[in-house]
């Protein structure tokens, strides 16, 4: 096998065809799953689904319906689900060596090589990559640590309506106040500075990046901005469960100026917009500004292991021996597999056809909008795409998105939200769907939008 089949035989050639949904089977798992699970379980909350296999952009539930996959584990399955190129690698590796802490590996060499391959200018071939625990929190913590490490601050600029995980420091610069409200006192000194959203501050997009580097600025320059000790500032190049918001020209350079004017770090949070999601490798290669240090998790354990990645600047690295640590320093399978995805990425242009597909379904969504007023917004980059939909008074809507959601999955295509208010409608589907899939998978998204919107005006 050169780099595997090409993208249109890796999925179920039924997708989409669903009976009745959910069906018996799902719902006995579904309630099982009640009996004995954590109250903590989030998903099934949204879409009563059970899976049962998956290939490719489509996924199959536990009574045999399939479905077209827009959602990929939240950011997860870039390549597919079940890629046969990465899974030929997962066998053999996992037939002979799972475990070796940090103990190299060519498995491990050869990822750090590869991601230094596709790293953005700034970092390509002056980076280091540490792996220092299995989930994008653990990848934000060890950014937290080197930035602190390195300027000898503590305190911290985050954003409105980012997401960075659900570890004590991850939750310290997510915004979320709901999210993290039982557990303060979290990290000290954070300050949550605005994200530029032009449509939600009601503001050009020139005036919204200003708006929000004056605030950045004030907060590391002004004698009274309130942060003493300032190490550095986390980002998302876009928002993901913000809302998909994405910035415009100017602000991530913006940020870099200031880190550099101000001795501090910038790290680019590219857990879910990275590896070819938004059709360059990083998302942040659109405005092409290079970070200090940049997370990376979800996607890059190839077909859904648990892996992630700080890569920084090499003069970033004074970090002594077992400085960072953790039992689980890289999931040798998972690297394997991480390669292999992004040699299929590689190989099969993949980040073009994320870029081609992506105007397709914002075009698609546009004409849609065109029949409401309640779809207000389409914005994203390649296949990282945000629909937000509005009530009558222009207020978000997370009602609409919720029912939208629950259509599209029982007319077999599985969508997702996000919003600070839910009312996103999220797309981000594994790289590799093609066009005749998405193109079955918006008819049913628009005449979604239609039923939803229309129910909703019923009963305004
Ligand atoms: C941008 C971003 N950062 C960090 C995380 C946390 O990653 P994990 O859930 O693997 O800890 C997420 C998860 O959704 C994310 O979207």
């Amino acid at each position: 096998m050169t780099a595997g089949p090409p993208i249109d035989e890796l999925h179920f050639e039924d997708a989409p065809n669903v009976d009745s949904v959910p069906g018996p089977k799902t719902r006995s798992l579904l309630e099982k799953q009640e009996e004995i699970d954590s109250n903590a379980v989030a998903y099934p909350g949204d879409i009563p689904i059970a899976f049962e296999d998956g290939k490719g952009a489509t996924v199959r539930d536990a009574d045999g319906n399939t479905y077209i996959d827009l959602f990929a584990g939240i950011g997860v399955l870039n390549v597919g689900h079940a890629n046969p190129y990465v899974l030929e690698a997962v066998h053999e590796q996992a037939d002979k060596f799972v475990h070796t802490v940090d103990f190299p590996t060519e498995a491990r060499l050869e990822l750090i090589e590869k991601l230094d391959e596709i790293a953005p200018d700034g970092l390509q071939g002056n980076q280091k990559v540490v792996f220092g625990g299995p989930t994008g929190s653990d990848a934000i913590e060890a950014s937290i640590k080197l930035s602190k490490y390195n300027t000898g601050g503590d305190g911290l600029i985050a954003f409105r309506g980012a997401y960075h995980g659900a570890t004590t420091g991850a939750m310290s610069v997510t915004g979320n106040k709901e999210f993290k409200g039982h557990y303060t006192p979290l990290l000290s000194d954070v300050v949550h500075a605005p994200y530029p959203h032009p449509f939600r501050q009601d503001k050009t997009p020139e005036a919204a990046v200003d708006h929000a580097l004056a605030e950045v600025q004030a907060i590391l320059e002004d004698p009274y901005g309130g942060l003493a000790n300032p190490a550095g500032i986390i980002v998302e190049p876009i928002q993901g469960e913000g809302g998909i918001v994405t910035p415009p020209e100017g602000f991530l350079q913006g940020l870099r100026d200031l880190a550099d004017d101000n001795d501090v770090t910038l790290v680019f949070d590219e857990i879910q917009s990275g590896l070819g999601r938004t059709g360059q490798w990083w998302a942040s290669d659109w405005a092409g500004v290079a970070p200090d240090a940049m997370t990376s998790a979800k996607a890059l354990g190839g077909t859904g292991f648990p892996l992630s990645a700080t890569m920084y600047h090499e003069d970033l690295d004074t970090w002594g021996s077992g400085d960072h640590a953790g039992t689980y320093r890289g999931h040798v399978v998972g690297m394997r597999a991480g390669t292999r995805a992004i040699e299929y990425i590689q190989e099969h242009d993949l980040l073009a056809h994320a870029r081609d597909l992506g105007e397709y379904i914002q075009d698609r969504l546009r004409e849609a909008a065109d029949d409401t007023d309640r779809l207000a917004e389409i914005r994203g980059k390649g296949l990282f795409i945000g629909a937000e939909f509005v009530d009558e008074d222009g207020k978000q809507d997370g009602d609409v998105v919720d029912e939208i959601q629950q259509y599209c999955f029982e007319h077999g295509v599985l969508v997702w939200t996000a919003g600070r208010h839910g009312n996103v409608l999220r797309f981000l589907p594994p790289l590799v769907l093609t066009h005749e899939l998405a193109e079955t998978a918006l008819d049913v998204v628009v005449d979604a939008i239609e039923h939803a919107t229309e129910e909703a005006k019923q009963t305004a």
